[in-house]
């Protein structure tokens, strides 16, 4: 399974009759083991299905030139050129499956406070801390932003977690400004723990879709989303 990619990758640059056909679906088979529809199921492994694409873009080529660490996953996107990283991107965009059960991950043991907590950061932020509303730049129904914000339902909690603290420590890193790295920096663990456990529980909705635009400029810039939506630099 591992070795598909830099075998279809050669077999699509090698001009002899003896390829086999290179599909789409040929090289997007092995992703699926870890980002099938059941994918919620698992404690950790996030949905990339429905992502918009610029996201699921930028993600690749983060894990690609280090910018985001896990070995399976660079090892998987290491070979692949921009091209065809945009190729994988806008193919995941398009794919809606429905969402498996949710996994009873960490934030399935938070307390009403911690779930208050969490929605509250969710749809107002907090002013002291000078966090932004999560609704402000991830839409308000928390589908994501065309083109490269991604909608935060149906994910682990223990992934929205892991990926907190990979900002915190900067091995998860995006074009600068990066916001969600300053954002991190600002939340406590504790307001991390309440966001995750509060978000992981809402129901995500296979029909719903990344909006096409804000209703306002973005709280803060992000080099990720640059231009966004709404105009914010
Ligand atoms: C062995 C399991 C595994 C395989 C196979 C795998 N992934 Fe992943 N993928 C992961 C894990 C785990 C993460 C989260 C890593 C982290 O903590 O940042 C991830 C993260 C991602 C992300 C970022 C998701 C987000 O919401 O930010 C994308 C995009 C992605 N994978 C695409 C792919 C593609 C495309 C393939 C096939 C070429 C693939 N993955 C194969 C396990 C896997
Ligand atoms: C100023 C705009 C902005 C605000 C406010 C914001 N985000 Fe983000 N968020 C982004 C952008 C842009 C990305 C994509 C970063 C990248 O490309 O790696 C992102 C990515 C994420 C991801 C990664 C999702 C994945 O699949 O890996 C999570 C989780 C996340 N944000 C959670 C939050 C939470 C929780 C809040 C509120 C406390 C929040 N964000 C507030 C802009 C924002």
């Amino acid at each position: 399974m591992p070795i598909f990619t830099a075998f279809s990758l050669a077999a699509a640059l090698s001009a002899t009759p003896t390829v086999v056909p290179d599909t789409l679906e040929q090289r997007v088979a092995a992703c699926l083991a870890c980002h099938s529809v059941k994918e919620r199921g698992d404690a950790y492994f996030p949905r990339i299905a429905g992502k918009p694409a610029g996201y699921l873009y930028n993600q690749l080529r983060n894990f690609r030139d280090g910018r985001r660490h896990y070995p399976m996953m660079t090892y998987m996107v290491t070979p692949l050129p921009d091209a065809y990283l945009r190729e994988i991107a806008d193919y995941f965009a398009a794919q809606h499956p429905p969402y498996a059960a949710a996994a009873a991950g960490s934030g399935s043991k938070a307390s009403a406070a911690q779930l208050a907590r969490g929605e509250a950061l969710v749809r107002q932020g907090d002013a002291v801390k000078k966090v932004p509303a999560c609704v402000a730049c991830h839409g308000a129904a928390l589908g994501g932003v065309e083109p490269a914000i991604p909608g935060l339902l149906g994910l682990p909690s223990d992934y929205i977690n892991a990926q907190f603290g990979n900002w915190k420590s900067h091995t998860r890193r995006a074009a600068a400004p990066d916001c969600m790295a300053d954002i991190a920096a600002r939340l406590s663990e504790a307001d991390v723990a309440a966001v995750s456990a509060w978000l992981s529980q809402q129901p995500p909705d296979a029909a719903a879709r990344p909006a096409t635009s804000l209703p306002a400029p973005l709280p803060m810039s992000c080099g990720s989303a640059p231009a966004a939506v709404g105009g914010a630099k």
